[in-house]
C-alpha cells in the first residue's frame, strides 16, 4: 500500500469510529517494529516524529528510511510531524513530503496562532498534506494539578481557530498529558463530542499511554479518530533493552538486543491497536 494521506486515513476511522494508533517512533528500529505492528494486524497507522527526533536522526535520513520501509508494508501508512513550533521544520518536513504536521503554537495567543496555522495550512496544501492544530498545550503528567481540564478555550474559541483556519485534525486538552500518569486521568470527555459536533472534524488524542480501555473505547466513539501514544513506545524500547541485559550479562551481541527491542516494541504497537479498534481496518 503506498503512502496514505493522513486525512484519508483518519475520514475512515472518524466515519466508523474507531481509533488510528499514531506512535511516535524514534529510530530505524522502532518504525520498523511499529510497522511490522501494523502490517500484522493489517491496521491502517500513523507514524509520529517528534522535533527532537527529526533533528537528531536528520531529515533526509529520517525520510529515506520512511520511504524504504513504507514501500514494503501493504498497510495505509502517514508519517506525522508531531508538536512543532518551529516554522523552518515544518516548511522543511513539508517540503520533504511528510504527511501532516501539528503546529504548535499553543504558547501563543489564540489570535497569532491563528494567523500562522492559516499560512501553515496554504503552505500544507501545496504538499498535498494536512494539518493538526491546537490552542491549549498539553502539560507533562508531572505537572499536573488536577484541574487542568478548567482550563481550556470556550467552545466557540475553538469552532472559530478550527474555521478560520482550515485545520483538519484538533487536539484539545481534555485533562490529558504527556508522560506517565500517577493515576488514569479525569478526562472532561463531552468536550470532545461538542468539538466534533460543532465541527465536524476528528480529534487528535493526545497523552494515550496510561488511559484505560474503557476510557479509549468512550473518546474514540466520540471522535477521536487519532490516538497518540509516546511514552508507551519510550518504555518498551527502553526496558526490554535494560532486561535482556539483566538476564544475559556480559552478552554483548547488538543484534540480541535489538531483537528483544523489536519484538517489545511491537506488542505494544498491536496492543493499542487491538484496544483502539484498528485491527483489521487496512484497505
Ligand atoms: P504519551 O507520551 O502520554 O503517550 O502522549 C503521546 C502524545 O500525545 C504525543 O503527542
Amino acid at each position: 500500500m503506498p503512502v496514505v494521506p493522513t486525512r484519508d486515513i483518519l475520514a475512515r476511522a472518524f466515519a466508523e469510529r474507531y481509533g488510528v494508533a499514531a506512535i511516535n517512533i524514534v529510530n530505524d528500529l522502532t518504525m520498523d517494529a511499529v510497522l511490522a505492528a501494523a502490517e500484522e494486524l493489517k491496521a491502517p497507522v500513523i507514524l509520529q516524529t517528534s522535533v527532537k527526533t527529526v533533528k537528531q536522526t536528520g531529515l533526509d535520513v529520517l525520510y529515506a528510511m520512511w520511504v524504504e520501509m513504507a514501500r514494503r508494508t501493504t498497510v495505509p501508512v502517514a508519517i506525522h510531524l508531531d508538536h512543532c513550533p518551529e516554522r523552518d521544520v515544518i516548511s522543511a518536513c513539508l517540503a520533504k513530503g511528510w504527511s501532516s504536521v501539528l503546529f504548535d503554537a499553543s504558547k501563543l495567543s489564540v489570535e497569532e496562532n491563528k494567523r500562522q496555522c492559516i499560512e501553515v495550512v496554504a503552505e500544507a496544501r501545496r504538499f498535498g498534506a494536512d494539518v493538526e492544530g491546537e490552542i491549549e498545550g498539553f502539560k507533562r503528567t508531572e505537572d499536573m494539578t488536577g484541574d487542568e481540564a478548567q482550563h481550556v478555550q470556550s467552545l466557540d474559541v475553538v469552532v472559530d481557530f478550527v474555521r478560520e483556519t482550515g485545520v483538519d485534525i484538533f487536539a484539545p486538552a481534555i485533562g490529558n498529558a504527556h508522560g506517565t500518569y500517577k493515576t488514569a486521568p479525569t478526562l472532561d470527555s463531552q468536550r470532545v463530542t461538542d468539538i466534533v459536533e460543532a465541527t465536524g472534524k476528528p480529534v487528535a488524542l493526545h497523552g494515550g499511554t496510561g488511559m484505560t480501555p474503557e476510557q479509549f473505547s468512550d473518546l474514540i466513539a466520540r471522535g477521536c479518530a487519532k490516538v497518540n501514544i509516546s511514552t508507551a513506545l519510550k518504555i518498551a524500547y527502553m526496558q526490554s533493552g535494560f532486561d535482556f541485559m539483566t538476564e544475559h550479562p556480559g552478552d554483548f551481541d547488538p543484534p540480541k538486543i535489538f531483537t528483544a527491542q523489536h519484538t517489545a516494541v511491537k506488542e505494544m504497537a498491536k496492543h493499542h491497536i487491538r484496544m483502539f479498534g484498528s485491527e483489521g481496518k487496512a484497505w
